[in-house]
């Protein structure tokens, strides 16, 4: 039963607007999509890097480290709260639970976007209405969408986690790729060739789309 609407928006007494001019940059979210080993935390940690370099401020959420945390699995939940917490609590992979993942990823990159940082999230998020919603959720702008495009060849003979691996042999139900779709991104704001370019050259690639579109200088 919903019991929240004695729950109310506060307004902060910093704007957006003033943290952005502090940092001297603008806030918004910078959403990576794209298969399993496609390079999503590879080329974020390396445009955070620039960014940070740069004097600009900038954080990656990605998505195992997030599962270990605010949206961790059922097991991990067991240990502390029981059984029937971690079942209610717990998220895995099926479709509802990779939905709840990417909304409680959404709402806190939006948080992070307002408190003025460039925001870069890993995540699969591999459906396309998942993205959209959170693109929706925001102002224009500040959603930048970009598909780390490598073919799903490529991904599994990288496979650094053997995960591929066990999907093949049925150890992992319903991974993406394998049995599970991937949906691309319809209107992405950049494409990165990541089966055929360096990391490098595709963090680069990202930078100068921030400069172009105005949101670092
Ligand atoms: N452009 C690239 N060219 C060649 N190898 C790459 C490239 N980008 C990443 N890699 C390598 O591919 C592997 C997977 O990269 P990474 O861990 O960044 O993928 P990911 O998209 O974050 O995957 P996951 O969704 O499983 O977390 C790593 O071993 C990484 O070094
Ligand atoms: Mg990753």
């Amino acid at each position: 039963m919903a019991n929240d609407t004695n729950v109310h928006w506060h307004e902060h007494s910093v704007t957006r607007k003033e943290r952005e001019e502090l940092n001297g940059h603008r806030g918004c979210v910078i959403w990576f999509t794209g298969l399993s080993a496609c390079g999503k935390s590879t080329v974020s940690n390396l445009v955070d890097h620039k960014l940070h370099k740069r004097g600009l401020r900038s954080y990656v959420l990605d998505g195992d480290n997030v599962r270990h945390g605010l949206n961790a699995g059922p097991g991990m939940l067991k240990e502390r709260h029981g059984e029937e917490f971690a079942k209610r609590f717990g998220l895995g992979f099926s479709a509802q639970d990779r939905e709840e993942n990417i909304r409680r990823i959404g709402a806190v990159a939006k948080l992070f976007a307002d408190a003025g940082v460039l925001t870069l999230t890993a995540f699969i998020s591999p459906y396309r209405r998942d993205r959209d919603s959170i693109r929706e959720s925001m102002s224009e702008g500040d959603f930048v969408e970009v598909f780390v495009d490598a073919p799903i060849e490529v991904c599994e003979k990288r496979d650094p986690k053997g995960l591929y691996k066990k999907a093949r042999a049925g150890e992992i139900k319903g991974f993406t790729g394998i049995d599970d779709p991937y949906e691309p991104p319809a209107k992405p704001e950049l494409v990165l060739d990541a089966g055929a370019k360096e990391a490098e050259a595709l963090a680069d690639e990202v930078i100068a789309y921030l400069e172009s579109s105005g949101k670092i200088s």
